[in-house]
């Protein structure tokens, strides 16, 4: 009995250690400090469960075995605000917008852009922050200028990860317009490891995650033109009964510069 229980727990323990390297598939429950006095009172307190893809520094990625970052800490200040223990889930991009739509998850929080396509799956709170698509490449690279990217026979090959803004902007811009390939990845590292094995040309990404990874990888730096410019926002389900709570918590999170002092913490402005 006890060496079975054992198993498990090693069994479960290796998939959680697994899933924290791949950096995919965890889910972590943060404590916000009233659950202890909640259990205490025999009371359990409902959990705001967050739909993240946690490759994605400076917003959310994993340290150890806890994700962190600008939408962690601010959903784990909404959540304490709320009365919600905080319950982070890690997953695909692509999967973030279904789950919050399939009743999953409750908000999605992944440094998402706003956009009218998204609009008509979720409802999106005010924003929160604001991002910018910029072009991450390999010393060497023959892309130098954004520019580049658009140009009659440029023929680039370029990363994304799928079903982010890059990968819709790109697969417009460029793969549609028969200017070049574009990759997708589910995974940020995949992209950024074909990037650096020369597979692809260059990776159009958010401009504070290109920069969390250019500087944690030799060699690899960010073009200084920018593609796009986006807001972040959260999502939930729509006409769901939270949408009010959580976009109130966050207004008063962005009055008294909560927010703004999160996002100071990750990003050094220069
Ligand atoms: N801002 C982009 C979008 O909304 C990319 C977000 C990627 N986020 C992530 N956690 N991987 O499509």
């Amino acid at each position: 009995m006890k060496k079975y229980f054992k198993n498990i727990l090693a069994g479960a323990m290796a998939l959680t250690m697994a899933a924290a390297l791949a950096g995919c598939g965890g889910t972590q429950t943060e404590g916000t400090g009233q659950e202890d006095a909640a259990a205490k009172e025999g009371e359990k307190k409902e959990t705001l469960v967050m739909a993240t893809s946690a490759a994605f520094p400076p917003y959310e990625y994993w340290e150890g075995q806890t994700i962190v970052g600008i939408d962690a800490e601010i959903a784990a200040a909404i959540a304490d605000k709320l009365g919600y223990e905080l319950e982070i889930e890690d997953m695909s991009f692509e999967s973030i917008i279904p789950s919050v739509v399939s009743g999953k998850a409750d908000i999605a929080m992944a440094g998402m852009t706003v956009n009218e396509e998204r609009k008509k799956s979720v409802d999106f709170t005010d924003t929160y922050a604001t991002g910018v698509q910029v072009v991450l490449v390999k010393e060497g690279s023959k892309v130098t200028d954004v520019k580049q990217l658009f140009e009659e026979g440029a023929n680039t090959i370029v990363g994304v990860q799928t079903a982010t803004t890059g990968d819709i902007f790109t697969t417009a811009d460029i793969e549609a317009k028969g200017l070049g390939t574009v990759e997708r990845y589910t995974k940020y590292g995949d992209a950024i490891n074909a990037l650096l094995a020369n597979k692809i040309d260059c990776i159009v990404m958010d401009g504070a995650a290109a920069k969390a990874y250019a500087e944690k990888n030799e060699g690899l730096y960010v073009l200084d033109t920018e593609y796009a410019k986006e807001d972040y926002a959260i999502g939930l389900a729509k006409d769901s009964e939270l949408t009010e709570k959580v976009n109130g918590a966050l207004q008063e999170l962005l009055e008294d510069g909560t927010i703004q002092s999160i996002i100071d913490k990750y990003i050094v402005s220069e």
